[in-house]
């Protein structure tokens, strides 16, 4: 082979690695969750598909990739999601694919391309899934993240947006969260917005050098934004500008009067937010937030919000549909789970390890795998160290676990029908026939249960 045509195989050929130990760390902003994490990951999914089905949610799953294009056109060129925040790329076939930042413009395409407008209308959508955004990890804030979504298609209603924000409030009422608030604000439609973004750029004339510099340059490409801007003078010129609310046109204002009644209604507390404007061009009339209570001496600047949404009643013709009404919440799971963690609320399916069973010698071994299966069939989880082999590393485990009971299954008690059953606490072994452990073993755990 030419010397040139061997180098150009090469090219697309990953680097040989060297021989020396390497490390691998998760690609900065992911992060694994780990066995012990599951159980909160679980009763999450498992609140959420319950609450969906109860307000009768399909579940949808779309792909974690998606055409570019569906972004820049749906979240908004000028968004700071898709100007900065996107894991773009070429395929080898030269298209430009995006990592999904979000999941409810991959929606409104699925809607479109399966017909789904031909089902019944409204449309209730929900999802579960990793998003990705190239933003700065910190607290809260990963370049993986996960989120659970609801989407109702073909709704115009104003109790479509208060089913939306009820939904979104029960899921986490349901587990266990009860200090957060909702802000609630409208962003008007394409009738009333473009006079509000004249209003508002006439208002920071003459005081851009007051501006930060992101913010500079969203005067000129996306004014509405200068609203929520974090830095601390920004804010302060934010809090005297006029409000979207007071150039809402007729039809925008009455559909937020009538959101707000609902909510009134389902006795939902809310905060009207004026500066409430949401970081996706997509919004039309109704925007809302979820945000965790502060904590004392926490500021503002360094909170998160646990889930947003809003009506988009353009995005599915603005993505190539029929015009559609369509509104939905989605909220980041991680997120959830830390205010869960630091509320000390617990998932019920954290089941303690109160079981170990250890055994000495192959016989032994043998029957304990025999036992194992009739504990696990009997919903007791036991737990287990078969690779060891002597009794006093196997009890280490089992001190570890802090299980309250271990089961000693030597070589004599496996040829004689018998299992030791030793009491963590007190120490005190017993001798059971093996043919019992199991029931002997729930008759214990319920009487400790009791107890505590
Ligand atoms: P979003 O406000 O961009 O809205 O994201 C919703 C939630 O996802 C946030 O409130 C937050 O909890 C979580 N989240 C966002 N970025 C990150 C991150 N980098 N790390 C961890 N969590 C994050 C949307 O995505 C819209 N699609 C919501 C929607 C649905 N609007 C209508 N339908």
């Amino acid at each position: 082979m030419p010397r040139s045509k061997k180098q150009n195989l090469n090219k697309d050929k990953p680097p040989i690695l060297s021989r020396r130990r390497i490390s691998f760390q998760a690609v900065k902003g992911t992060k694994d969750i780990l066995p012990e994490e599951q159980p909160y990951w679980d009763f999450v999914r498992d609140t959420v598909r319950k609450i969906a089905l109860e307000y009768s949610f399909g579940r949808i799953d779309t792909p974690i990739i998606e055409d570019t294009n569906i972004f820049v056109r749906g979240v908004g060129s000028k968004t700071d999601i898709v100007e900065k925040e996107m894991f773009t790329f070429k395929d080898r076939g030269g298209n430009s694919i995006s990592l999904r930042p979000e999941n409810t413009a991959g929606i409104v395409r699925a809607y479109i391309e399966n017909g789904l407008a031909n089902k019944p209308q409204p449309l209730k959508l929900y999802y579960l899934g990793s998003m990705f955004r190239y933003d700065q990890p910190q607290k809260g804030r990963f370049r993986e993240f996960h989120q659970f979504g609801f989407e109702i298609l073909g709704a115009a209603s104003p109790a479509s947006d208060a089913q939306m924000i009820l939904v979104a409030s029960n899921i986490l009422k349901a587990l266990g969260l009860s200090h957060f608030s909702i802000k609630i604000n409208s962003v008007g439609c394409t009738l009333c917005r473009p006079a509000y973004k004249e209003t508002l750029v006439n208002y920071y004339q003459g005081q851009t050098s007051r501006l930060c510099t992101h913010c500079k340059r969203r005067l000129k490409t996306n004014p509405l934004r200068l609203l929520d801007c974090k830095e601390e003078k920004c804010q302060r010129l934010a809090n005297n500008a006029p409000a979207l609310i007071d150039s809402l046109c007729e039809e925008c204002h009455d559909h937020l009067k009538e959101v707000l009644e609902q909510l009134d209604e389902l006795q939902i507390v809310y905060s009207l937010s004026a500066r409430l404007v949401r970081g996706l061009d997509y919004y039309t009339k109704t925007v809302f937030e979820i945000w965790p209570e502060k904590t004392k001496g926490q500021e503002e600047g360094s909170q998160i919000a646990l889930g947003g949404g809003g009506r988009y009643d353009n995005l599915v013709k603005d993505l190539g549909g029929e015009a559609t009404p369509a509104v939905g919440f989605s909220c980041g799971i991680e997120r959830v789970i830390m205010q869960m963690t630091e509320s000390k609320i617990e998932p019920p399916s954290l089941r303690k390890i109160h079981v170990f069973l250890a055994q000495l010698g192959e016989l032994a071994r043998r029957k304990a795998l025999v036992l194992f299966e009739n504990f696990r069939q009997n919903g007791i989880i036991v737990s287990e160290s078969f690779s060891r082999g002597s009794l006093k590393s196997q009890l280490k485990v089992a001190d570890r676990l802090g299980v309250k009971l271990t089961l000693i299954l030597g070589q004599k008690e496996a040829l004689e029908g018998t299992i030791l059953l030793r009491d963590m606490e007190t120490g005190v072994q017993e001798l059971i026939n093996r043919d019992k452990i199991v029931g002997e073993v729930k008759k214990r755990l319920e009487k400790m249960r009791r107890k505590i």
